[in-house]
């Protein structure tokens, strides 16, 4: 099955704003993270089953300076992610990172630890096919 889509504007946001001023973006617009440490974008998502998957972001920095982020599940550390410089805030690209999720719903927390603040945050998607689970092969 394709990864499923969650959209940066339909999450819940600590300290951003929408934007849907530099092209390129999927859904109806981005999260333009504040300036600031600790501004955040959490995602909503649901497991049939636990286990690892891929987690893939989409995101651009018109900047030449990362902006990492560190990134949470259900409160628990599940590591930083760098963001570097994109060349423009047109230009969107993806970053993996590999989450561990229970059965159910897991807020999944991305949250700015530089005063510069996050990356534009289109979205994110996660691969469940990967999970080991009970089907027959
Ligand atoms: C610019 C850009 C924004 C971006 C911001 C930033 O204002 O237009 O999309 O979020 O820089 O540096 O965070």
């Amino acid at each position: 099955a394709a990864p499923v889509d969650y959209q940066s504007e339909s999450a819940t946001i600590g300290q951003g704003v929408v934007e849907s001023n530099h092209a390129g973006y999927t859904g109806s617009g981005f999260v333009n993270f504040d300036n600031v440490t600790g501004s955040y974008v959490e995602y909503s998502v649901n497991a049939a089953q636990a286990g690892s998957y891929k987690l893939t972001f989409r995101y651009a920095n018109g900047t030449t300076v990362d902006r990492p982020l560190a990134v949470t599940v259900d409160g628990g550390n599940a590591g930083t992610v760098s963001f570097p410089g994109t060349g423009a805030w047109t230009t969107w690209v993806t970053k993996d990172l590999t989450v561990s999720l229970t059965a159910g719903v897991n807020k999944i927390r991305t949250t700015a630890t530089t005063a510069n603040g996050g990356p534009n945050a289109d979205k994110i998607s996660l691969d469940f096919s990967g999970a080991a689970d009970t089907e027959p092969p």
